[in-house]
């Protein structure tokens, strides 16, 4: 059943299952016999994390970051705090970054180049979504999932004030949900 808050599904369960298996296999023939480590960035892509990761079949380790967001805003504040870092060092290991959404690529632009810091062998992001015409820094992603319209989006992972992760489809709220 639909949420009664969603406006629209842009993307399907099986939109997102399909294209994730596409991902898996890219990824995995890339970094095929190397020693990769996912860094799944906390809360958005925990769901998009656990999905990606069970496609791939040469993941050495996979640690979690969890950066500032947006709160209850739905635009970014143009800061990145870092409020948990990883768990262990990253040097001569292969990172790939995995976000939920590259918006405005403030977050990922930050911890690239923070990452990039502890030398790690090679550093690449796999991003779910992309709002590209939202960018404001100079960054993309090496696996993209779906390209999305300028809309706030919501499910899989992906929230409004704490709000929808839940859901199994992204969607686009109804106006009068958001307060
Ligand atoms: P950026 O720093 O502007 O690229 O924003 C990245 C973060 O903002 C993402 O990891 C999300 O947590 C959040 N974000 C951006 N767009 C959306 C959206 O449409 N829905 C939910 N969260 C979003
Ligand atoms: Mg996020």
């Amino acid at each position: 059943m639909i949420n009664p808050n969603i406006q629209e599904i842009i993307l399907t369960e099986e939109d997102i299952k399909e294209r994730i298996k596409i991902l898996g296999k890219l990824i995995s023939e890339e970094y095929k016999g190397k020693d990769l480590i996912l860094v799944s960035i906390l809360k958005g892509s925990f769901i998009f994390s656990a999905d990606l990761i069970r496609s791939l079949d040469n993941v050495s380790a996979i640690d979690f970051m969890v950066v500032s967001s947006y709160g209850a805003d739905t635009k970014t504040s143009g800061k990145v705090k870092i409020i948990k870092d990883l768990a262990f060092p990253i040097e001569n290991r292969h990172i790939l970054i995995v976000d939920d959404i590259i918006d405005s690529g403030t977050t990922l632009h930050y911890l690239k180049s923070f990452l990039k810091s502890r030398n790690p062998a090679s550093i690449k992001i796999a991003t779910l979504l992309d709002k590209p015409t939202r960018r404001k820094e100079k960054i993309e992603a090496d696996y993209v999932g779906f390209v999305i319209p300028d809309k706030f989006v919501v499910g899989y992972g992906l929230d409004y004030d704490e709000k929808y992760r839940e859901l199994p489809y992204i969607g686009v709220l109804k106006p009068e949900a958001y307060n």
